[in-house]
C-alpha cells in the first residue's frame, strides 16, 4: 500500500500534492518519498513483534538521507551499517550507538575504530583475519569489541543472483560448518565480547521458508554453541523481506513475524532484524521527463531526463518498476523502451514495456524507487545527482537539493605544476 494516487482531476499525487507541481519547482530528474507511507511502514513491520523483545535496525543502504534516518531515529528503530559513512551518518541523524549493528565483509581499520568508539550494540563478523583485527583494535582503544558471528547458514533465498547472499558460494558469512571454531576463537579473545550471532541470506525474498530454513540450522548451531559454554543474547536475523514490483506476493510483515516469532520459540534471545527495502521501496517515486520520442525501425523508444546514474537497478539487475504518466492518461498502448541519456546500452528504465503513448515533455513516475534508488545513483557522465523530496499530506520539503555543477568538480584540481603552468595547487602525497 502506498500513498502514490491519481486526484479526481487525473493527475497523480503524493498525498494531497500533484507531483506535477513538485517538478515544476525542483525541475526533473527527482525522488519523491511520502512521509505517512514510511511511517506506515515501519510501524507495519513493528506491530507484529510488539510483543517481542528485539530491536529494528534499519538497513540504510535502501536509503541514507538524513530525513529518513532521522524518521528513523524518532520511531525508534536503529540502523544496520555497512561503511564509515553511513556510520557517521546514523549518529549525525540521531540513531544511538547502542542501536547501530555493522555488517560487511571489509571493514577497514579506520571503520573499526571509529565504530569501537562510537560505543556501537555490535559488529557482524564476517571472516577470522577480521575478528582478529577487531580484538587487536578493540585492545589497542583499551575496549571491549561487542561481536555476532555472521554465519552463512547455506540455504538458497530463490532471489536474483546478484542479491543473494546466504550461499556457501557467495563472499558474506563465516560457513555454519567453521563457525563454531571460529565461536570458541573469540570467547578465548582478551578484547571480544561475544553478544550474538547473525545471518542474512539475500534480499528480495518473496517466500518465508528460506527464512525460517536459515533460522533452523542457526537453532541447531546455538544449541551446540550453549553446550560449549558460549551463550550471548542477540540473534540477528538480517533483512531481506520483499516487497511488489509488478505481481510479486511476497509475505506481509504480519505473517513474517509471526513466523519467525513461532520459530525461535524458547531461545530466549533478544531478536534483532535489519530491514531495508520493506520500508522504504514503495514510499518512493522517481519523476522524470520525456525529452524525446525516437523511432526507428525496430523500436519506438522514449528518451527521458532520468538514467542509469539517477536509477540503477534495471541496468544492474534487470530489475522491473512500474512506470505511470503523471497525468492520466487513456488510449492505445504501444511497446516501447524507456531509456536514459546516458551513453550505455544498459540505460534503460523499461524494456519492451506497454505504455500509453507518451511524447516530449510528458512527465512520468518510476515507481517503487525508495529503496536502493538514491543511494546506487552516481554521477556518471558527470550528471548532478538528483533532489529528494518529502511529502507530507500538502507539505513538501526538498531534504537532499539538487547537485550543482560546481558540486561535481568540488575537491578536484588541477595540478598546475606538473602541466609546467606555474604555481601548484596539489596537496603531496608521500
Ligand atoms: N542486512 C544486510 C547485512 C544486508 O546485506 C542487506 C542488503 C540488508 C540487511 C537489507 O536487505 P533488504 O531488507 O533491503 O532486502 N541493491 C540491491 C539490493 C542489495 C541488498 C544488499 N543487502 C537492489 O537494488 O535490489
Amino acid at each position: 500500500m502506498h500513498d502514490f494516487e491519481y486526484n479526481a482531476s487525473g493527475e497523480l499525487c503524493c498525498g494531497a500534492l500533484p507531483l506535477r507541481a513538485i517538478a515544476e519547482e525542483v525541475g526533473t530528474p527527482f525522488y519523491c518519498y511520502s512521509l505517512p507511507t514510511l511511517k506506515r511502514h515501519i510501524r507495519a513491520f513493528e506491530e507484529p513483534l510488539a510483543g517481542i523483545d528485539h530491536q529494528t535496525c534499519f538497513a540504510m543502504k535502501a536509503n541514507s538521507n538524513m530525513a529518513v534516518l532521522a524518521l528513523m531515529a524518532k520511531e525508534g528503530l536503529g540502523a544496520d551499517v555497512v561503511s564509515g559513512g553511513e556510520l557517521f551518518r546514523a549518529l549525525k541523524a540521531g540513531i544511538p550507538a547502542t542501536k547501530i549493528v555493522y555488517s560487511g565483509v571489509g571493514k577497514t581499520t579506520e571503520e573499526i575504530d571509529m565504530a569501537i568508539s562510537s560505543g556501537i550494540m555490535m559488529f557482524n563478523i564476517e571472516s577470522s583475519e577480521e575478528l582478529s583485527v577487531i580484538n587487536e583494535r578493540a585492545g589497542v582503544l583499551g575496549r571491549k569489541a561487542p561481536v555476532s558471528i555472521r554465519v552463512n547458514p547455506d540455504v538458497d533465498p530463490q532471489t536474483h543472483p546478484y542479491i543473494s547472499t546466504g550461499l556457501k558460494k557467495n563472499k558474506f558469512g563465516i560457513d555454519i560448518e567453521a563457525s563454531v571454531r571460529q565461536y570458541q576463537a573469540a570467547s578465548r579473545m582478551a578484547n571480544i565480547e561475544i553478544v550474538g550471532i547473525d545471518c542474512h541470506i539475500g534480499s528480495q525474498l518473496t517466500d518465508i521458508a528460506p527464512f525460517i530454513d536459515a533460522i533452523e540450522r542457526l537453532k541447531t548451531l546455538i544449541s551446540d554453541l550453549r553446550r560449549l559454554g558460549i551463550g550471548f543474547s542477540y540473534l540477528d536475523l538480517g533483512g531481506g523481506l520483499g516487497i511488489t514490483y509488478s505481481t510479486e506476493q511476497p509475505p506481509h510483515p504480519r505473517e513474517y513475524g509471526a513466523a519467525v516469532i513461532e520459530a525461535v520459540k524458547g531461545l530466549d534471545l533478544k531478536l534483532v532484524f535489519e530491514p531495508g527495502r520493506v520500508i522504504v521501496g514503495n514510499a518512493g517515486v522517481l519523476v522524470t521527463r520525456v525529452l524525446y520520442r525516437k523511432e526507428t525501425a525496430e523500436k519506438t523508444f522514449i528518451i527521458v531526463d532520468a538514467g542509469m546514474n539517477d536509477l540503477i537497478r534495471p541496468a544492474l539487475y534487470n530489475a522491473w518498476h512500474e512506470i505511470v504518466p503523471l497525468e492520466k492518461k487513456s488510449g492505445p498502448k504501444e511497446r516501447v523502451d524507456v531509456v536514459g541519456p546516458i551513453c550505455e546500452s544498459s540505460d534503460f528504465l523499461a524494456k519492451d514495456r506497454d505504455l500509453v503513448r507518451l511524447g516530449r515533455g510528458d512527465l512520468i513516475a518510476v515507481m517503487s524507487a525508495g529503496a536502493y534508488g538514491f543511494t546506487m545513483a552516481s554521477n556518471y557522465n558527470s550528471r548532478p545527482k538528483p533532489p529528494e523530496v518529502l511529502v507530507d499530506g500538502e507539505r513538501s520539503c526538498v531534504v537532499v537539493r539538487r547537485q550543482s555543477y560546481e558540486d561535481l568538480v568540488a575537491g578536484e584540481v588541477i595540478p598546475d605544476e606538473m602541466f609546467e603552468r606555474g604555481e601548484t595547487r596539489c596537496s603531496q602525497v608521500r
